[in-house]
């Protein structure tokens, strides 16, 4: 540009000036600071250097892989494969579970509980509450009173096969309807089995005679429960639906089938052994 206009320099500084004229003011023609030209021929000469070593073009579906042969992608699988392996490596000791060994292993301890509460968070604390409080209908994990056993056997047992689930082997807790009762003798059968638990029930009373008849047979002659058919004991403090009079009345009218789901094929057996121990634990205060 400069060369179609007679040389003009600048008396200040003097550069050359570009010849252009914008009322007076004229533009130096100051030459490009050669730092900045170096570092532009660095930055291609790296990038030269980059496309040989480094993984650089694509070439339809693959792409240079430079001759370092490095893979940030593989490094990331590789990463993520090491943490999966971690975690197998742990909970590869709940199958098979040695349950004695595994609660005494505090070092295990400390990593499968707080993973175990996150499983139970994210399976089992919309029905059961949050760490096992309970809620009605649902019973309390978190205490030592227990329908079918609270050891951890038999508590994966439990979450394995379910109650009155879709498994094969489902554990089957049936409170039948005593609909066939008179309604006054549901109501003073209610009444009493709710004096159950205060230890006042007067045993020569006729609904005493009613439940040794209708009800001992599942719940037990001094109505303490039995294990085998999760039928819940009505003398402690553990409720399911209620132990009002009221509540009592509504169980004996319309009978309760609790539902348990199983979870066999939804959870490892790892994992349902792992979640066996932590309901263990919060029955016994443990976590
Ligand atoms: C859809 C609701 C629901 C979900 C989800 C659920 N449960 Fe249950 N669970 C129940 C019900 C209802 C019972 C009581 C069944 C009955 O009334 O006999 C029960 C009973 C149990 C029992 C028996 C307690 C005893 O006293 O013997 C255990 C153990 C248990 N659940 C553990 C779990 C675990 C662990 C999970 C998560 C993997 C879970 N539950 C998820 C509804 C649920
Ligand atoms: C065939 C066995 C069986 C018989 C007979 C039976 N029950 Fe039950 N009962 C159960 C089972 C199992 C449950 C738990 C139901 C569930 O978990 O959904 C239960 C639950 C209850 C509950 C609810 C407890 C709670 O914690 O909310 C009450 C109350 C009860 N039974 C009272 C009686 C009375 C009173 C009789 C006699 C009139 C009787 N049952 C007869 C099996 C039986």
């Amino acid at each position: 540009m400069s060369g179609e206009h007679p040389r003009e320099v600048d008396p200040v500084t003097g550069y050359d000036t570009t010849g252009h004229d914008w009322n007076g003011i004229r533009e130096l023609n100051t030459p490009f600071p050669r730092f900045v030209l170096w570092i532009l021929a660095a930055t291609v000469v790296y990038s030269v250097v980059a496309w040989i070593l480094l993984p650089a073009w694509p070439t339809g579906r693959d792409y240079t892989r430079g001759l370092l042969g490095l893979d940030q992608g593989a490094a990331a699988v590789a990463g993520l494969q090491a943490l999966d392996g971690e975690r197998q490596g742990w909970l590869d000791h709940f199958d098979p579970a040695d349950f004695a060994a595994l609660s005494a292993d505090t070092a295990l301890l400390d990593v499968a509980m707080p993973a175990a509460a996150r499983l139970f968070g994210d399976n089992c604390a919309a029905c059961h509450g949050a760490g096992g409080v309970g809620g009605p209908g649902f019973p309390v994990l978190a205490d030592a009173t227990w329908l079918w056993g609270g050891d951890p056997e038999t508590v994966a047992e439990t979450i394995r096969v379910g109650i009155n689930a879709d498994h094969p082997d489902t554990r089957v807790a049936q409170m039948p309807t005593f609909e066939w009762l008179t309604r006054d003798e549901r109501l003073a059968l209610a009444d009493w089995v709710a004096t159950l638990r205060e230890g006042t029930a007067a045993a020569d009373a006729p609904a005493a005679t009613l439940f040794a008849d209708n009800c001992a047979a599942c719940h037990g002659e001094a109505a303490e429960g039995n294990m085998m058919n999760g039928a819940p004991s009505l003398i402690d403090r553990a409720v399911i639906y209620g132990q009002d009079p009221a509540t009592i009345a509504e169980t004996l009218r319309h009978g309760r089938q609790g539902v348990m789901p199983t979870w066999s094929g939804r959870l490892s057996e790892a994992e349902i052994n792992l979640l066996a121990l932590y309901v263990t634990r919060l029955g016994e205060g443990g976590q």
